[in-house]
């Protein structure tokens, strides 16, 4: 398969149009760096890639192998693509029952934030790395995360379960029972109980960033009783409390592989093999 075919079956999936979203869903995904035509014998697959990865990626080359250097988290343009990707949310919050004058006046505001950070960050640095060494590079990020939300989605459709045996099930996902045995991290209860029902439970698992402050209450008012999300800061801990909403803290590399794993089943099929690097956990469900 060529670098463009490889591109389109992580983006798009098998059936060619497998996106819940429409606007801004691939603005942080896509070929970085490299040739559409180039045939691509393997894979390397990492959750966050930098310059120490496309350094091994060169030192790993051989004459019989073209790689493709693939990142979860983006990279350069894409990771300004973020910007776009958070309309995602707009949809996401309209879904789960929140207005859209309020949607649109956060998520605006945290636009306006991003457009600063990105201004000011140097966005070329790891292009240049892959076009000096050669290294094909793409990045998938949202297309991936919103295969991992619709597969926890699909999971916990029953309200009426507890928190402790969500917490349960979650772990059972072979991405986390692998990080929970090598490195002791898994999915956790940070605010409620174990024997709590979780309710109407929202994954907060893609749109680009975690979601701000200012709608927890909204989310509360739309019937949301649990959030699970890979990360919260204290101040997201806090004001679920205030609302009375429970948090469950995701185990983030576990569920980040997840997602990756599903988008990647498509070229395993194909027979391309995947080599996992920079702590992406590889499981194969073929
Ligand atoms: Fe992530």
């Amino acid at each position: 398969m060529n670098l463009a075919e490889i591109s389109t079956l992580l983006l798009h999936g098998e059936s060619g149009h497998r996106n819940s979203f429409t606007d801004g869903y691939f603005f942080d995904s896509g070929i970085l760096y490299g040739n559409l035509d180039a045939e691509i014998s393997r894979i390397i697959c990492g959750i966050d890639v930098g310059a120490e990865e496309i350094i091994t990626t060169d030192r790993f080359k051989t004459n019989a192998c073209s790689d493709l250097l693939l990142s979860h988290h983006p990279e350069g343009r894409f990771a300004r693509g973020i910007l776009n990707v958070i309309d995602c949310q707009r949809t996401l919050l309209l879904s789960m029952g929140l207005q859209q004058k309020k949607i649109d006046a956060v998520i605006d505001k945290l636009k306006t934030e991003l457009i600063a950070h990105y201004n000011s960050c140097n966005l070329l640095r790891i292009e240049s790395f892959c076009e000096m060494l050669e290294t094909q590079m793409m990045c998938l990020h949202t297309p991936a995360d919103t295969l991992a939300k619709e597969y926890l989605d699909s999971l916990f459709e029953n309200h009426d379960l507890t928190l402790g045996s969500i917490i349960s099930r979650i772990n059972l996902i072979p991405e986390c029972k692998i990080s929970e045995k090598f490195c002791g991290t898994k999915s956790e209860i940070l605010f409620g109980s174990g024997d709590d029902k979780a309710g109407k439970i929202f994954f907060m698992v893609t749109g680009g960033t975690s979601l701000p402050n200012e709608l927890y209450e909204n989310l509360s008012d739309s019937g949301v009783e649990t959030i699970a999300a890979q990360y919260f800061s204290n101040s997201d801990i806090e004001t679920a409390k205030k609302c009375g909403i429970n948090v469950i803290s995701l185990d983030h590399i576990a569920i980040d592989s997840l997602g990756m794993n599903l988008a990647l089943d498509a070229v395993r099929r194909k027979g391309i093999p995947i080599i996992p690097i920079s702590g992406f956990i590889s499981v194969d469900r073929t």
